[in-house]
């Protein structure tokens, strides 16, 4: 069975994850320990601090799927970007300087400013949608904007289309209890869809997929864990997705919730 990580920064010295080919090609085997099978490679893209186009991606992809093969790492690589919400953001697709989560352009992986989700945010999401691109809004949990008001992320979820992916290491406590916390309430809440590693190459944060996904399997039951691994292929492979039921954050953390979809 495919094991796709939507998320993770392996590509050699493009932005703040892998420094080289040689810690590209240890993150890359990390990823094989942890039981996947196919990588979305995601550099930042229109962050403020790094811009990666499209024609740079697919070259540096194609270098790195060489290296995988001849050392022997059975990973299948896709190049990808993570897409920051910005002012040219609708330039950058309307000049194909975008690449989507799968070869159709059907999902893009959308990130947000650390702090705060802009307030052009829902205008500028429908005309995303409009262009026929479905947002999966990277590492919600993290954001201290939704954080504080998990509204924020309720109503793109429920007034626009979006998905939306969960860190697998902030789920398992890799960013302190808050936001693991905050993690499970989502899942609980439907408000996730996919789990992915957003791997760098950092002091502290290894590899947490294969954690994360035990993990889900304690606490939400295999079937959601099944879920979100066959919505994470089914985003590459540019098909729809099966949505859980979507429900406000609970304020208590744990209670009699069966299994919702
Ligand atoms: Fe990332």
């Amino acid at each position: 069975m495919a094991v796709v990580d939507l998320h993770c920064h392996l590509l050699p010295g493009v932005d703040d994850g892998s420094k080289n080919m040689e810690i590209s090609l240890e993150l890359a085997a990390d990823a094989v320990d942890n039981g996947v099978t196919h990588a979305l490679l995601t550099p930042h893209h229109l962050n403020g601090v790094y811009v990666n186009h499209k024609a740079d991606v697919l070259t540096a992809t194609a270098k790195f799927a060489e290296q995988l093969q001849l050392n022997g790492i059975d990973l299948k690589v896709f190049p990808g970007q993570e897409v920051r919400i910005n002012g040219d953001l609708l330039t950058a697709i309307d000049q194909d300087d975008i690449l989507y989560a799968d070869e159709t352009g059907k999902y893009m992986m959308l990130e947000f400013p650390d702090n705060e989700v802009p307030a052009y945010t829902k205008a500028m999401i429908a005309e995303i949608e409009q262009r026929g691109v479905i947002p999966v809004i990277v590492h919600p949990e993290r954001n201290t904007a939704i954080l504080a008001k998990p509204e924020l992320l309720l109503e793109l979820i429920g007034q626009h289309d979006c998905l939306a992916q969960l860190t697998a290491s902030s789920y398992v406590g890799t960013f302190g209890k808050k936001v693991a916390n905050f993690s499970y309430q989502l899942i609980e809440a439907g408000q996730v869809n996919v789990l992915a590693s957003d791997a760098h190459h950092l002091p502290g944060r290894k590899y947490e997929m294969r954690q994360a996904f035990e993990k889900l399997t304690k606490d939400f039951g295999a079937d959601r864990a099944e879920l979100f691994e066959r919505s994470a292929e089914n985003i590459l492979n540019g098909n729809p997705v099966e949505r859980p039921i979507v429900s406000e954050i609970k304020t208590k953390r744990r209670g009699l919730f069966g299994f919702r979809r």
